[in-house]
């Protein structure tokens, strides 16, 4: 080594490898007071199974990063990441987040991981994909990834909110899947979105929870109730959401997986705040 390469790696300021990276907002669209979704600049060295979380986030005023677990909302294959976001009024991160504009920055951390993965089910036939809230938007990533359908013959998505209009985001988003230039086709006849409300009327009233223990999903659908030799679920939404939704799993006799030791259910393990 010369004299001055060893001169300039010593004063060379230090970097840290796995420091978040800084990405342009491109869109934001708000549905309610309560929730917004944003699409960001993906670096090209960001690589992502669809489903997984990561840390997103902003620069607090001391310079330090504040960074909350996000779904990644859009598929493995797009080239930009799409995230769906709640707001609260004094969350440290959503409060400020809520106020982004195209051409801000946000914080991106390097590694994604996650539980909501293919990978992580055995085939089966029919995969459900239960949600709640802000909980739908691994599935937004899940529902716009092929793969998803050539790995099942039916995939049945629950989506149930408070109100009618936090609906607004799945209903589009799966609306305008049938005009998807990669899913379009894959979509007709096997992909279907069944939402719930649990605070004013629709359609369909009541937990999902309620709505699996009495049956009334499966009738509703015409589907026979869940069995672990065909049926495939994911659960994501708020922490006793997941919980009671995998007593109902386990009760009609499916196994929780992992990445490691992949089986016929999977839970959300990361929550933003
Ligand atoms: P509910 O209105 O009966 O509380 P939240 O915003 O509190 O996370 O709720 C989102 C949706 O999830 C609401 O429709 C809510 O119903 C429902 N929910 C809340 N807790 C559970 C639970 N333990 N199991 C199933 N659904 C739940």
């Amino acid at each position: 080594m010369s004299a001055d390469a060893t001169g300039a790696a010593a004063s060379a300021p230090a970097v840290n490898p796995n420091a978040p990276t800084s990405e342009t907002v491109l869109d934001v669209e708000h549905y309610t007071d309560r929730l917004f979704r944003f699409r960001i600049t993906r670096p090209m060295s960001f690589r992502f199974r669809s489903g997984e979380f990561v840390m997103i986030g902003l620069p607090k005023e001391d310079g330090k990063p504040l960074l909350r677990a996000y779904s990644v909302a859009s598929p493995a294959w797009d080239e930009e990441l799409e995230f769906y976001s709640i707001k609260v009024p004094d969350g440290p991160l959503t409060s400020r987040l809520c106020n982004i504009e195209p051409g801000d920055k946000v914080l991106l951390a390097k590694k994604p991981t996650g539980t909501l993965v293919l990978d992580a089910l055995l085939p089966g036939k029919r995969l459900y994909m239960f949600s709640t809230g802000t909980g739908f938007a691994p599935f937004a990533s899940l529902v716009r990834d092929p793969d998803t359908y050539e790995r099942y013959d039916e995939v049945i998505v629950t989506h149930t909110c408070r109100e009618v209009a936090e609906l607004a985001y799945s209903r589009n988003l799966v609306e305008s899947l049938v005009n998807d230039p990669l899913v379009g086709e894959m979509v007709e006849g096997k992909l279907r979105l069944y939402t719930s409300v649990t605070r004013e009327p629709h359609e369909h009233t009541g937990r999902i929870t309620d709505l699996i223990e009495s049956g009334k999903l499966f009738a509703d659908l015409g589907v026979p109730g869940l069995d672990p030799a065909t049926d495939r679920a994911m659960i994501c939404g708020s922490m006793a959401m997941i919980q009671d939704t995998k007593a109902l799993m386990i009760k009609a006799g499916l196994n929780e997986g992992s990445n490691a030791s992949p089986a016929e259910f999977v839970i959300e393990k990361a929550f933003a705040g």
